[in-house]
């Protein structure tokens, strides 16, 4: 059993066992709005004002369908030799790559192309870095999903650092990235990470148990290449949990701590666009090109506005998980988005913190569809309704479905951090989302 005190009132509210916990959840912030409106819970409206504008950290940015075909073009702007990663099969499969090969040798690159099956795990990225450290690379290409991008980011700054990429990991190394890297161009073929605009590669290390970033703003890419056709093909699991991932990342970075107001129309309109075209895009119409182009814009933003904003506790939770057992990242942020951002809804009306209701308010309108007009409190309830009514729509699995167990739930709870959360989750708040995700 887990107990809910809410600090104005004192009422107690219980939530019992992991098999019920949606449920229980679904009750608990329905007697919590009802008890709000009832007493006139929310006593004033704060306005936000712009302290900061700051829109440096971007990569070149070159969007739209067919853009792909102007890689031959741009990679000779960084000279000659290029080490290309690309993604498992789906290049080759689809006949992009046998397009791509011998535009290359007509515009006299010589490339190395490195398939990459994995996510980038920090012994693959030292062998391959050692290995091409004293070749002359004048950038690195990765064409494919998050961990491909995030390979190449790796190497791309490996391959111009000493020792180990373990050195250089936030929270492992002891050595600060310096920022030297090779020239780096990412070229996304799904829509979530937003890796194409990030300034940090996630890396893990399976022996250890963990995931990491190496970050530092030199390594956002150099040129974010975003071709919406390069993700018609991908199947409906890939589209949805890219999808996910880049939904959680908008709402986190929007109501981040540190939210940036230089973004914040951007991710609105890609929260928007993302509520438009990922359900239709899931359910059936896959090869639309004007819902890919949506979902291919909300996945940048939602790279261009974590690296300026950061997270939240959906992904302090996601991100430890991840290390642990092989639960695909977009399902996990999909699957704890609902239970976590009940959490923190609760607790930014317990603690009256305007801005934030304010900032979760504009998402449920954005998400709903609909402004009827109504106070913050009921946008809010509007927001936690359209994440419920996602994770049924998509019927994202149990994550035990994914390996997660007993031990890899204790220990994500002793390493999740609520990171810019607008309030934080406690130990026993995270057991509660663990058991409801199970
Ligand atoms: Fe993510």
């Amino acid at each position: 059993m887990f107990r809910v005190i809410i600090a104005q009132t004192g009422q107690t509210f219980r939530i019992f066992s992991p098999v019920s916990g949606v449920q229980e959840l679904r009750n608990f912030i329905t007697k919590l709005f009802f008890f709000a409106v009832g007493h006139d819970f929310v006593i004033k409206i704060g306005m936000e004002s712009i302290n900061s504008l700051n829109i440096g950290s971007l990569p070149g940015i070159i969007f739209g369908a067919g853009k792909f075909s102007e890689l031959p073009k741009i990679i000779p702007l960084y000279g000659q030799h290029a080490l290309i990663f690309i993604g498992g099969e789906s290049l080759k499969k689809s006949g992009r790559w046998n397009t791509l090969a011998p535009q290359l040798e007509r515009a006299q690159i010589k490339y190395h192309a490195v398939s990459v099956w994995e996510e980038p795990a920090t012994d693959a990225i030292d062998a391959i870095a050692l290995g091409f450290r004293k070749t002359p690379i004048d950038v690195v290409v990765a064409i494919g999903g998050g961990s491909v991008m995030d390979f190449g980011k790796a190497v791309s700054a490996m391959l111009a650092a000493e020792g180990s990429v373990k050195d250089y990991l936030e929270g492992v190394g002891i050595r600060k990235p310096t920022g030297a890297k090779v020239p780096f161009i990412a070229v996304p073929t799904t829509a979530g990470t937003g890796s194409e605009a990030t300034n940090n590669a996630v890396v893990c290390d399976r022996k250890e148990g963990y995931k990491k970033s190496l970050r530092h703003k030199a390594y956002t890419p150099d040129i974010a290449l975003v071709d919406p056709e390069l993700t018609l093909s991908l199947p409906r699991h890939i589209t949805m949990a890219c999808g996910l991932d880049a939904v959680a990342q908008l709402i986190e970075a929007y109501t981040s701590t540190q939210a940036d107001p230089a973004v914040d129309a951007l991710v609105l309109k890609a929260l928007a666009d993302a509520s438009e075209s990922l359900l239709p895009l899931v359910h059936g119409n896959s090869h639309n090109i004007a819902l890919r182009t949506k979902m291919s814009s909300a996945a940048l933003v939602s790279g261009i506005a974590l690296t300026r904003s950061g997270l939240g506790v959906v992904h302090g939770i996601a991100g430890p998980l991840g290390g642990l057992c092989p639960v695909p990242h977009g399902i996990a942020c999909g699957k704890l988005l609902f239970p976590a951002m009940t959490f923190v809804i609760k607790k930014i009306f317990d603690e009256k913190n305007i801005a934030a209701q304010k900032r979760f308010a504009e998402i449920g309108k954005v998400l709903a569809g609909t402004d009827p007009g109504h106070d913050d409190i009921s946008n809010c309830k509007q927001f936690l309704d359209v994440l419920d009514r996602w994770t049924r729509a998509f019927k994202i699995p149990p994550l035990s479905r994914f390996g997660m167990t007993a031990q890899h739930m204790e220990k994500t709870m002793d390493l999740a951090d609520s990171k810019n959360s607008p309030a934080a989750l406690s130990r026993e708040e995270v057991k509660v989302v663990l058991e409801v995700v199970r």
